[in-house]
């Protein structure tokens, strides 16, 4: 049989029976199949050159110059599993997130020529995005958001048609939104916010059929809403919020985007009307506060809606009676415009029960006159009146406690576990920090946990605690997890816009 061959073959191997033989064989195949093959040697020179222009004070590449990057496991570079038509190996993903890294990217990363995910997020990175990048044709995810990165957004990214995910936020990047970015045809995510992007918001935009999130809050936009926006048939999420559009309207097209849940464009410098979103039927979140905005508040909005901050503009009018009517309602900010007649008491009556449910009217410094119905809101909601002129003639005690003008904390949307078990204190091993699992079937079960940190940069909603279990169950299946594994240890919101870290 020849076996004598092999080197890794004992004398007592030809008593083997033929299965085993076969399992051996391929075995002593396979180690030197994986010797055989290496990266390929441009793209190692590549990788040096993108090393050279990182600094590395933690010195976690330490590793990226011994033998050869795919066999040799360099930190953060992840290798395709078999040989290309060339017969080398080839980078596929470049992740080197929360790394301490300064320095700049490297034009070489062009070269990486088979990369499908290529992130730096959380770093301090400085200099531009290298325009080479956009010669990356399978790139399906770049992430550099977190950074210090400037200069403009090169138009080459507009080639990358497989990117799937675009995150530059959180950078000073300046200069305008390319138009090229029309071109990446099966873009989900553009992540851009808290930049310093200027100039217009390219129409042709339109053509990004694919497009679900749009993010470009925080950044120095000016010109009008592009009303071709209303053609893009997957888009959900329109956070604007920080521009400049002087004098543009919010186009009444918008009104047609079918799966739009949040539409955020707080502080635009918008004027006009609000247009009918009443048929968005999955609309959960509304905010056009800070605005020029005038006439009435449109009269139908969806049963979706959790948030509706219509604050500070110039609206007249009364509350829409259809307001009544939103089960899920956590947030109703109208203060400061010139709403008239009455306050309506049914707002709190229609909601859901669901026990940790909170809801917050601030409706002050309008012109609302009377009340319609009884003034007595159970605990969990919050009313405010003050500035209002039923305040002014109010005589009754029913009326004057919601008249205060102070801003309340009512943004409180913060947690932390308290263990209700009746365990023995410290109990669980010390060493690699044990603690009890707070819902184990097991009463008092000790276990090593993996902490995982989860920012949601657009949250829909006012008030997480009626989410925490929806959440929970979310995670757990999405992982594949029983439900008692994962515990929800703390959340709050991070300063800033729309953020909460769980
Ligand atoms: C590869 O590196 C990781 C950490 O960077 C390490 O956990 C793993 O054991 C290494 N694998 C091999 C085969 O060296
Ligand atoms: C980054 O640097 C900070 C202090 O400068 C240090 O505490 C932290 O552990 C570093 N993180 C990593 C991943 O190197
Ligand atoms: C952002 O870039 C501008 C120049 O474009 C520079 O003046 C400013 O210092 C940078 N800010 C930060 C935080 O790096
Ligand atoms: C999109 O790409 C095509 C070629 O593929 C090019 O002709 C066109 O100018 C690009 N569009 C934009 C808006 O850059
Ligand atoms: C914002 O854009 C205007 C031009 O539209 C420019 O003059 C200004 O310097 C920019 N501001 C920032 C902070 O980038
Ligand atoms: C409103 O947006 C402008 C930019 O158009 C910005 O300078 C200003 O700080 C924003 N105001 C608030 C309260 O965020
Ligand atoms: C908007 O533009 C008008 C003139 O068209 C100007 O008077 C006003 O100051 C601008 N407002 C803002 C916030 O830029
Ligand atoms: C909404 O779309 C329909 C057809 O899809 C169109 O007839 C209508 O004009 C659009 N409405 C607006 C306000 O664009
Ligand atoms: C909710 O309120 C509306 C109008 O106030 C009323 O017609 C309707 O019956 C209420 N629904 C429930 C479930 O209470
Ligand atoms: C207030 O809590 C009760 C039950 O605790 C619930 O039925 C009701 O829907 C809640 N109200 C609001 C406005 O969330
Ligand atoms: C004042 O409050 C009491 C209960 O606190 C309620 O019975 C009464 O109807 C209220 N009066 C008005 C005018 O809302
Ligand atoms: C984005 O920019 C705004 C306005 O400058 C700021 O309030 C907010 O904290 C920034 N967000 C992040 C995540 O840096």
């Amino acid at each position: 049989m020849g076996f004598d061959y092999f080197p890794c073959l004992g004398t007592k191997m030809l008593q083997l029976r033929t299965c085993e033989c076969v399992f051996v064989l391929s075995y002593c195949y396979l180690v030197l199949l994986t010797v055989a093959q290496v990266s390929s040697p441009s793209e190692v020179n590549a990788l040096l050159a993108v090393k050279n222009s990182l600094i590395d004070p933690m010195k976690h590449l330490s590793n990226w110059n011994k033998g050869d990057p795919c066999a040799f496991n360099w930190t953060g570079v992840s290798c395709s599993d078999s040989a290309g038509t060339d017969g080398y190996l080839h980078v596929q993903a470049l992740q080197l997130m929360n790394m301490n890294l300064s320095g700049s990217l490297a034009p070489e990363l062009g070269q990486l020529s088979q990369l499908k995910i290529l992130d730096f997020m959380w770093n301090e990175l400085t200099g531009s995005i290298p325009r080479e990048i956009g010669s990356l044709s399978s790139l399906k995810l770049l992430l550099l958001n977190g950074n210090k990165l400037s200069g403009s957004l090169p138009d080459e990214l507009g080639y990358l048609t497989k990117l799937n995910r675009l995150q530059v936020d959180q950078n000073n990047i300046s200069g305008p939104l390319p138009k090229s970015f029309a071109n990446m045809s099966s873009v989900r995510h553009l992540h851009l916010n808290n930049n310093s992007i200027s100039g217009q918001i390219p129409p042709e935009l339109y053509k990004l059929s694919t497009l679900f999130h749009l993010l470009l809050d925080n950044n120095n936009l000016s010109g009008y809403l592009p009303p071709e926006l209303s053609k893009l048939p997957e888009m959900q999420i329109i956070q604007l919020d920080n521009n400049n559009f002087n004098g543009s309207g919010i186009p009444a097209t918008y009104g047609n985007l079918s799966r739009l849940a949040k539409l955020s464009l707080r502080n635009c410098s918008l004027h006009g009307a609000i247009p009918d979103l009443s048929s968005v039927p999955n609309l959960y979140y509304l905010d056009l506060s800070e605005n020029n905005l005038s006439g009435s508040i449109p009269s139908k909005l969806s049963d979706s809606m959790r948030t509706i901050d219509l604050s500070e503009n110039h609206l007249n009018g009364s509350i829409p009676g259809s307001f009544s009517n939103l089960p899920f309602l956590q947030r109703l900010s109208l203060e400061n415009n010139l709403l008239s007649g009455s306050v309506p008491t049914d707002i709190w009556q229609n909601m859901t029960s669901t026990k940790s449910a909170r809801l917050t009217i601030d409706l002050r410094n309008n012109s609302l006159s009377s009340i319609s119905g009884a003034l007595n809101p159970p605990d969990n909601v919050t009313l405010r009146l003050g500035g209002n002129p039923i305040c002014e003639s109010a005589n009754t005690a029913n009326i004057t406690q919601f008249c205060g003008s102070e801003d309340g904390g009512d943004r409180k949307a913060e947690r932390s576990r308290k263990s209700m078990m009746a365990c023995p204190v410290q109990a669980c091993p010390t060493d690699n920090f044990f603690e009890y699992v707070p819902a184990s079937p097991l009463p008092c079960f000790c276990a090593s946990p993996l902490k995982v940190g989860y920012r949601l940069k657009s949250p829909s909603f006012s008030y997480f605690d009626p989410y925490v279990l929806p959440f929970e169950l979310y995670v757990t299946s999405s992982l594949d997890l029983n439900p008692y594994q994962l515990a929800i240890d703390s959340y709050f919101w991070e300063e800033g816009p729309h953020k909460i870290f769980i």
